[in-house]
């Protein structure tokens, strides 16, 4: 089993294979895209299946995609077959916006995707047009109804922000009355990608759940998973749950599982760090397994002990001139 330096189990990699998007979330990256990686700085497909194969190896047990948006990278089916059949593996999963997914949803059932988290934060096609500055919501609908179809467990991840989205809380809530969906809402997080300053938090993990409470004032607390990063609930009678995920507030560190690799192949022990190693490096200076795992494992051994800490060990004020598409969320 793997632990880290204050004895938390970490047995889940969430590897972010691109730093590019066909949407611009405007919480994410500027409209006119980021300075984007140039294909020799990310990491090959044969590079990921080789250090995610030694980190199952060590315990990695649970291991989700992410970007940018995993489907504009070519041939991503590709990677998610061969990681599909990493044995010690348990859980493959990714998050995705949906807009290239759906006619690759039989295939990620076939290979055993058996859960995977839509990004859509407005069930409004003008609003989403707002927020995400590209017209596709259409797409992203079509692809929540396949996975619906094939049996796929979906969760629903919505940004709250403030003067754009809040009054879908409530239609999005409305989700989980007939469809086995867990609708999360996530406090938005200083990941912009255009540098601008950050003025607190209107919409709190706290003030998201008043919203919903109002409504529906019968909402009760499920109990939640060991590791799980959203506060989970649900409405009696609906098929589906709700969770509120305190990404800005940073509740749940103290029992965070997850490490992070982005699309460059820097090592992140936390979503707040900057970086702590970066493995494409060594394996192309021509490390050995044990090399790597010596220097995953030191990495392991000096983790942060929660967001802030790890946010303020950054040197100068970064964070917010990092986007989220280099990070995977
Ligand atoms: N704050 C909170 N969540 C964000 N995501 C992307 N950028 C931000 C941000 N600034 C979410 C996306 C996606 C997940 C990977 O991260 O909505 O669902
Ligand atoms: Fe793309 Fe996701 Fe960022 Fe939106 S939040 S721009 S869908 S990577």
């Amino acid at each position: 089993m793997l632990t880290d330096n204050h004895g938390r189990k970490i047995n889940y990699l969430r590897l972010a294979v691109t730093d590019r998007c066909n949407l611009r979330c405007f919480y994410c990256m500027p409209e006119d895209g980021l300075n984007w990686l140039s294909r020799s700085d990310l990491l090959t497909y044969e590079e990921m299946l080789y250090i995610c194969s030694l980190l199952v190896k060590m315990g990695i047990e649970k291991i989700r995609i992410t970007g940018g948006e995993p489907f504009v990278r070519k041939d991503i089916m590709q990677l998610l077959a061969s990681l599909s059949a990493l044995r010690g593996l348990n859980e493959l999963t990714l998050t995705t916006n949906g807009v290239l997914t759906a006619p690759f949803v039989p295939e990620l059932k076939r290979i055993g995707v058996n859960s995977v988290n839509l990004s859509l934060d407005t069930l409004d096609a003008n609003r989403f047009f707002a927020i995400a500055k590209r017209d596709e919501f259409a797409k992203v609908m079509e692809t929540f109804e396949q996975l619906l179809k094939y049996d796929i467990e979906v969760k629903i991840n919505a940004v709250v922000m403030d003067g754009k989205n809040t009054q879908d809380i409530i239609p999005l809530v409305g989700l989980t009355k007939d469809m086995p969906v867990s609708v999360r809402f996530i406090e938005e997080m200083p990941f912009n990608g255009d540098g601008h300053t950050y003025t607190g938090l209107e919409w709190n993990y706290k003030r998201i759940l008043d919203e919903i409470r109002q409504k529906y004032p019968d909402i009760t607390k499920l109990t939640d998973s060991p590791y799980s990063t959203s506060h989970n609930y649900q409405i009696p009678n609906h098929k589906g749950s709700i969770g509120v995920i305190a990404a800005y507030s940073r509740t749940f560190c103290g029992t965070c599982n997850r490490i992070r690799i982005t699309p460059e192949g820097e090592l992140k022990t936390c979503l707040y760090d900057a970086g702590v190693l970066n493995i494409r490096n060594l394996i192309r200076n021509g490390a050995t397994d044990a090399d790597l795992q010596n220097a995953l494992l030191k990495a392991f051994s000096h983790r942060h002990k929660n967001g802030w800490e790890a946010e303020q060990s950054r040197s100068g004020n970064t964070s917010a001139h990092e986007s989220m598409a280099t990070i995977g969320g």
